[in-house]
């Protein structure tokens, strides 16, 4: 097919309004563009009892549809000048955050933790890592967040803590057969002397799952059990201590007023405690680490907890399963809200593919009556503007070579498209921190820097994940970029490719050709365009490669993922457009919003 057809099945909703011509570019009116630089913040601070009242209950929904913004601390804004951002560098940038038209802000792991995997390795749950700020710190941030309306996420880290823990050192400091030892996976190895491990589990970090401990005398111990690395020792979920503590950690900071909990390799807390090898080709519930079926009852009793506070707290978890049926169990009514969709996340750009993700999304997620997500990157991920760019642009873990042949404007074009393609699909939003700048992963780190486990675990073979972790611009024309103060101390963690000057929040804030102006302007169009967020979504049929739907009765997604110019369906305005259309017809690798008179058929298909 080579035009949109205006009447063929029932997914196919008629556009009859003949419309105004197109005008080429972005099309939305400018909105008043804030400035780069930090916003006055409101003094009041309320005391954690305060905060727990003032998280807005309003909207019990408000999950089902926000958009929500991941921040990398350490890589966000640096108030203090040591060269690692922080909570006051998070405090200092609300105004921007706002302006962006986020509803919530995820957090990756802020507390206590020697950072041996970025903070996802924690030592205490109730502090604040040092370098970030202080647990005052982060309840004035959670209270003036949401005195500019926005929401908080932290990220719980089950699976694991840190290896400096003091559960972790009480364990070792018991040894074999104690009660301490019971809230981890201790064996004693195999072999004559205890020398091989007890299985042959293979890391998600790749390599060895297990290590083996020194007795105090110093001889050779029991090895415990680590899905990822050595530091980040695995919780017994079998035992009550760990239960009980994880409640406790979630009572914590709901009481501090947080909005939400992303729930970190969700999938992986509960082992089988025999401990089996791994069967060739694990049936459904047969994995002995992974996806067992013992995990729903810890997340029924978890939402239980959530919702016996007031307003909506909201669990996300981090669910990598291949079976998406298997993966929507984890959403029925009464366990989490929602998961990250990773299957989009991992499509390459390719118009069938991603109409196959979305379509088994939509079909898996309507019988538990859960809102999908949309999920264009993270801080595990390749950017987009990269990944985009590539031959092959699926993205898969321990998968990433350095010197990918990539070609950066292509990769940028479909970033763009890709933005407003998810920003219109039916559900929740998640943007990581940096894809608003289109930024693109960096590459050409010095080895001496790099601080992935993944990357040292792979031998050196997979450049890891500090590529897109790498600390923000903000303005300026030379490093830091505004990411540390004038006269800092210390150079960012990571430093800054010097051609992120064009990148800046400063460069692209008034142009209206920048992604940051794209992101915001859909974020916009978003909010006030009644259909979009949470909602049925009808397929428009088009010409091939191209993904076209209607949200609501007025609005129409058109992307095209083909190698031609398109024409469009009728509508009466374009709203938006990610590049500028040549003499009205959309080019490749872009998306436009159109609002339309469309009123969907009685029977169209609703998810
Ligand atoms: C998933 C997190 O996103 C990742 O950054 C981390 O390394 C692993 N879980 C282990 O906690």
């Amino acid at each position: 097919m080579d035009h949109f057809a205006t009447s063929t099945s029932t997914a196919t909703p008629q556009l009859t309004q003949p419309t105004a011509q197109p005008t080429a570019g972005p099309a939305a009116e400018p909105t008043a563009q804030p400035t780069a630089e930090p916003t006055p913040q409101p003094t009041a601070q309320p005391a954690a009892s305060a905060v727990r009242s003032m998280v807005p209950n309003d909207d019990p929904l408000w999950w089902r549809s926000a958009v929500i913004y991941q921040v990398y601390t350490r890589s966000f804004a640096d108030a203090n000048g040591d060269g690692t951002g922080d909570l006051a560098g998070v405090r200092s940038r609300l105004g921007y955050l706002r302006d962006l038209g986020v509803d919530a802000l995820w957090f990756t792991p802020w507390y206590a933790s020697p950072l041996a995997d970025g903070g996802y390795d924690v030592s205490d749950y109730r502090q604040i890592h040092p370098a970030f700020g202080t647990l005052a710190d982060a309840e004035a941030l959670i209270s003036e967040a949401l005195a500019y309306g926005i929401r908080t996420i932290i990220d719980v880290v089950p699976n694991h803590i840190s290896d400096r823990h003091p559960w972790f050192q009480q364990a070792l400091a018991a040894g074999p057969g104690s009660p301490e030892r019971e809230r981890f996976w201790f064996r004693p190895g195999g072999g004559a002397n205890g020398e091989s491990m007890p299985n042959n589990w293979v890391s998600n970090f790749s390599g060895d799952t297990w290590t083996r401990t020194t007795n105090p005398d110093g001889t050779p111990g029991e090895w415990y059990l680590h899905l990822f690395a050595p530091e980040q020792p695995d919780l017994n979920w079998n035992h009550p201590d760990v239960r009980r503590e994880h409640e406790e950690i979630l009572k914590f900071w709901f009481d501090r007023g947080v909005a939400g909990v992303r729930i970190d390799s969700a999938a992986l807390l509960v082992k089988d405690a025999a401990l089996p090898e791994v069967p060739e080709n694990p049936g459904p519930g047969e994995h002995p680490n992974t996806d067992r079926d013992e995990l729903h009852d810890i997340y029924r009793s978890w939402r239980r907890l959530a919702d016996s506070y007031p307003g909506t707290r909201m669990l996300v978890g981090e669910i990598w399963l291949p079976d998406i049926e298997r993966f929507a169990k984890y959403l029925r009514p009464d366990e989490l809200h929602t998961a990250f969709n990773f299957d989009f996340l991992a499509r390459p750009w390719d118009a069938a593919e991603l109409r196959a993700s979305i379509d088994a999304t939509l079909a898996a997620h309507a019988p538990v009556g859960a809102p999908s997500t949309w999920v264009l990157s993270n801080h595990d991920v390749t950017r987009p503007v990269t990944r985009y760019g590539r031959a092959d642009s699926s993205f898969a873990f321990a998968t990433k070579r350095a010197g990918t042949p990539t070609n950066l404007e292509t990769g940028r074009r479909r970033a763009r498209a890709a933005a407003l393609l998810t920003a219109a699909l039916p559900g929740s939003l998640y943007i990581y921190q940096g894809d608003e700048l289109g930024l693109p992963e960096v590459e050409n780190l010095p080895a001496e820097l790099l601080q992935d486990p993944m990357h040292f675990r792979s031998g050196g073979v997979d450049p890891g994940r500090d590529g897109c972790r790498v600390p923000l611009p903000w303005r300026g024309t030379t490093p830091p970029f505004g990411f540390s103060p004038a006269g800092a101390s210390a150079a960012p963690w990571l430093p800054q490719p010097a051609e992120w000057a064009a990148l800046s929040v400063q460069a692209q804030q008034s142009d209206p050709s920048s992604m940051l102006w794209l992101y915001r302007e859909a974020l916009r169009v978003r909010r006030q365009q009644p259909g979009l967020g949470d909602g049925p979504l009808a397929w428009i049929s088009g010409p091939d490669g191209v993904l076209a739907f209607a949200r609501g009765t007025a609005f129409v997604n058109v992307t095209n993922l083909s190698e031609r110019d398109v024409a469009l369906p009728e509508h009466l305005s374009i709203l938006l457009s990610s590049a500028p259309l040549h003499d009205g017809m959309l080019p490749p690798d872009s998306t436009v919003w159109l609002r339309t008179q469309h009123e969907p058929p009685e029977n169209a298909p609703r998810h």
